[in-house]
């Protein structure tokens, strides 16, 4: 991938991923990439005010399905890599073919378990909770033309812990995705890691800290 990659980011709501990869490319990985556009179908959006707030130019998408217009909002803002961070509307299939291999989704579950059309958000959790699993997570994973079944660049664990409910379970698997999502995002905006002709992801993600390390448990 380039030098930096200029990264565009998609998002429909409070935008918390969206601040982690704002801050993780501010710092640790600014010469990877840095975000340089944000959109959201929705103009009350927190993530467009936490664009802002970054002096990051934002747009808003007023059809989702319209793959012209948004391709067109992307090669405006000369994006490399395309994040759906908290994006909730399928993304058109002329824009995946168009970022094969650099666009990226983070997904509050470990896919291919719990995911799909209308499994977002508190559905997902409650959806664990109620088949009595004891172990979630997060998936981040590049996108293809159906929900959630993109090629899965990195999963991490989080465990369900007695008396969780769907709110206590999200606050936790959310605090893995603002760690894993970032380093995944830097990895494939280096070069590091790649999807290959073959459907395969190739390369490897620099975990930084050990697995055991205070920073990843979520418990
Ligand atoms: C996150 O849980 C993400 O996994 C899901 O939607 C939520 C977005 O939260 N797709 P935020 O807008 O990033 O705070």
């Amino acid at each position: 991938m380039m030098s930096q990659a200029r990264i565009s980011v998609l998002a429909s709501g409070g935008g918390s991923n969206l601040q982690a990869l704002i801050d993780h490319f501010a710092g640790p990985a600014a010469s990877a990439g840095a975000i340089t556009f944000v959109a959201s179908e929705r103009a009350e959006a927190g993530a467009l005010d936490r664009a802002r707030a970054a002096g990051i130019a934002t747009g808003v998408i007023d059809a989702p399905l319209d793959s012209d217009a948004i391709l067109s909002l992307l090669d405006t803002a000369k994006t490399d890599v395309l994040v759906l961070a908290g994006y909730l509307k399928l993304v058109p299939e002329e824009v995946v073919r168009a970022f094969r291999g650099r666009i990226l989704n983070v997904h509050p579950a470990l896919l291919p378990s719990f995911g799909g059309p209308g499994m977002y958000g508190m559905r997902i959790h409650q959806a664990v909770l109620d088949h009595g699993a004891t172990l979630t997570g997060v998936t981040v994973h590049f996108v293809d033309e159906h929900f959630d079944r993109g090629p899965i660049i990195a999963q991490w664990p989080v465990p369900v812990l007695p008396g969780d409910d769907a709110t206590l379970l999200a606050a936790r698997v959310l605090r893995a995705e603002h760690r894993l999502l970032p380093l995944c995002v830097a990895a494939v905006a280096s070069g590091a890691i790649v999807l290959g002709d073959d459907g395969r992801v190739h390369g490897h993600l620099d975990i930084p800290v050990s697995v055991h390390a205070p920073e990843w448990r979520f418990a």
